[in-house]
């Protein structure tokens, strides 16, 4: 099949200041796409515009945006409409999942972090992104979902409700796309070895240990299948991709050398 290039386009990838998103902002650089990268941390977002627009000649606009607050969204936008920056490929990356308290123990401020970030700030920046790819009758919008958003595991209520509405969304964006020219896919990934477990958990040495004695999958295996996903002939559609590390059997099992089949890894209190 012959690869459709994305060489000179222009990109937009939410969380870009680490892991997956990171790692889709260097791969898609190397491929000749400009950039539009954002998060919080606009500082680590400036030293990457730096490194890749020097490194491959390509535009690069940091933006320091919280996905949370529709506002920041909406000027985000603007200030792209105003610099003549139009987005052909959206990358919805941006995300976390804060503990593994279950659901009775909870801290309510989580809730509405994980909500308000991997839910509802995907549709704000995706309806965003989606006006000007309606105007031009075309665009591709990848989103981030997990394995987590298949399946259920203790402790994980509603980081997973949120990954599992990821999922409804890009099939339900999908259908509603239905006449256009714009492409929906959806990556749902297994144990990435990112900042994640570190954000999730507040503690470094139990992220470190969650991702011992097995090879997790690490940021640029992901950036590399979101790549894979642009990069196809413009009928083709991926709708779905799932990648295990090989160690993984499922969502609540991983083999550990040295260790029996834990179960509910994330659950490891
Ligand atoms: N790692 C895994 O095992 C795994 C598995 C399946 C799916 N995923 C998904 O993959 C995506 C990327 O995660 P990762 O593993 O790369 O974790 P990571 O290294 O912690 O990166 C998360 C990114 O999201 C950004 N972010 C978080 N909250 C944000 C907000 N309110 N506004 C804007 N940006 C925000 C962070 O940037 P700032 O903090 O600078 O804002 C950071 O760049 C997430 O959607 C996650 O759910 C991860």
């Amino acid at each position: 099949m012959k690869k459709y290039s994305i060489s000179g386009q222009t990109a937009l990838i939410t969380g870009a200041s680490s892991g997956i998103g990171r790692a889709c902002a260097e791969l898609f650089a190397s491929q000749g796409v400009h950039l539009v990268i954002t998060a919080r941390r606009i500082d680590r977002l400036e030293a990457l515009a730096e490194k890749l627009s020097t490194t491959y000649k390509i535009k690069v606009t940091p933006i320091q945006l919280d996905v949370q607050k529709k506002e920041e969204v909406a000027a985000a936008f603007e200030f792209l409409k105003k610099e003549k920056i139009a987005i052909d490929i959206l990358v919805n990356n941006a995300g976390l999942a804060l503990s593994t308290d279950k659901l009775q123990d909870a801290k309510l401020e989580n809730w509405d972090v994980m909500i308000d970030t991997n839910v509802k700030g995907l549709l704000y920046v995706t309806k965003a992104a989606l006006d000007s790819m309606i105007e031009r009758n075309s665009g591709h919008i990848i989103n981030l979902g997990s394995i987590a958003g298949q399946g259920c595991y203790a402790g994980g209520n509603v980081y997973s409700m949120t990954k599992h509405a990821v999922k409804a969304l890009s099939t339900s964006l999908r259908l509603d796309l239905q006449g256009t020219k714009i492409r929906v896919s959806e990556v749902a990934p297994g144990a990435v070895e990112t900042e994640f477990s570190e954000v999730r958990w507040d503690d470094k040495e139990k992220a470190k240990k969650f991702y011992q004695g097995f090879a997790p999958l690490v940021a640029e295996d992901i950036a590399d299948l979101v790549l894979y996903c642009a990069t196809r002939p413009l009928h083709v559609n991926i709708s779905e991709i799932t990648v295990y590390p090989q160690a993984q059997g499922s969502l609540t099992d991983i083999y550990r050398e040295g260790q029996s089949t834990l179960k509910n890894v994330h659950n490891q209190k």
